[in-house]
């Protein structure tokens, strides 16, 4: 892992809210599923994380969500502005064999690129609204069959993904499911994946500082496996962590 000063290609509109950046980083060259790279932000001392939603050996694609001013400033690059990123940061999913990605809103980019690295692949991704969907284009040239709920009914299936897992899970067989969204969502998928006894694996949001594992701001609890908890790092233990480690109603 190393800081790379890495020129943007590209910058589009993606939804209201997201912009779809295109960044040249052939030096990012170890890129896995489901690892995220920290991001100078102008005016800010802290990076900012983003996953890596996709990387081909030279272009690393970035699904930006407006959310405050480093976001903000991020989504306002114009094309040829050189970005300080530094990454490839975490532990990423495991994508071996017939996986089932799970995603919610802004949650559902980096599993664009887990599907693309799985044997085969299919996905259930959910969005507020149909306005707020995104990548259901990428999702099908990656996957056999995307599945679709909306909070409002406006797009797909009425409703939550865990609804839709539950039923894929009932009928279908997986070596594991790969889950990324708001902290509801990954708790229902726990429950579903856990009754249906298929492995999940979930990537956590935390805010954080440095995002290699030295200042602990992104700490949260994780179960030892005997009964106990210790605090683990968001940053390097994660982002993604095996489902039964993580005690979600903390
Ligand atoms: C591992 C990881 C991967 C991420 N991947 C993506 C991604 O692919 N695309 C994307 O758009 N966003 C992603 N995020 C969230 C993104 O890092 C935050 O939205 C961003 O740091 C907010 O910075 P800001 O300066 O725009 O907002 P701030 O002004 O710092 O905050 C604005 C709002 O965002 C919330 N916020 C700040 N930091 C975080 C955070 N880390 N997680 C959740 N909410 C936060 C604040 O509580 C506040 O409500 C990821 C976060 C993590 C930890
Ligand atoms: S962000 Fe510093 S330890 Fe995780």
């Amino acid at each position: 892992m190393n800081v790379y000063k890495c020129t943007l290609l590209s910058n589009t509109k993606l939804t209201e809210s997201s912009h779809d950046l295109r960044v040249l980083a052939p030096e990012l060259k170890d890129a896995r599923p489901g690892q995220f790279v920290h991001v100078k932000c102008e005016g800010f001392t802290l990076r900012r994380p983003i996953s890596v939603c996709d990387f081909d050996g030279e272009i690393l694609r970035l699904i930006v969500d407006r959310r405050g001013a480093g976001t903000d400033w991020l989504t306002s690059r114009a094309p040829m502005t050189v970005l300080d990123i530094l990454g490839p940061l975490g532990r990423g999913f495991d994508t071996e064999g017939n996986v089932l990605v799970v995603g919610g809103g802004i949650g559902t980019p980096p599993l664009i690129y887990a599907a693309k690295s799985a044997a085969s692949a299919d996905a259930i991704v959910g969005f507020r609204t149909a306005s707020a969907a995104m990548l259901l284009g990428d999702f099908s040239e990656v996957c056999r069959t995307v599945q679709i709920a909306t909070d409002d009914g406006t797009l797909g299936a009425h409703g939550r993904v865990d609804t839709l897992l539950e039923k894929r899970l009932a009928e279908h067989r997986y070596d594991r499911v790969l889950a990324c969204g708001p902290a509801p969502m990954l708790r229902a998928c726990a429950r579903v994946c856990a009754g249906a006894g298929v492995p999940l694996e979930v990537s956590l949001e935390e805010r954080m500082g440095c995002g290699v594992g030295a200042c602990l701001v992104c700490a949260v609890k994780l179960r030892d496996g005997n009964g106990g908890t210790y605090m683990g790092r968001v940053c390097k233990d994660g982002p993604v962590f095996r489902a039964e480690e993580v005690c979600f109603d903390d």
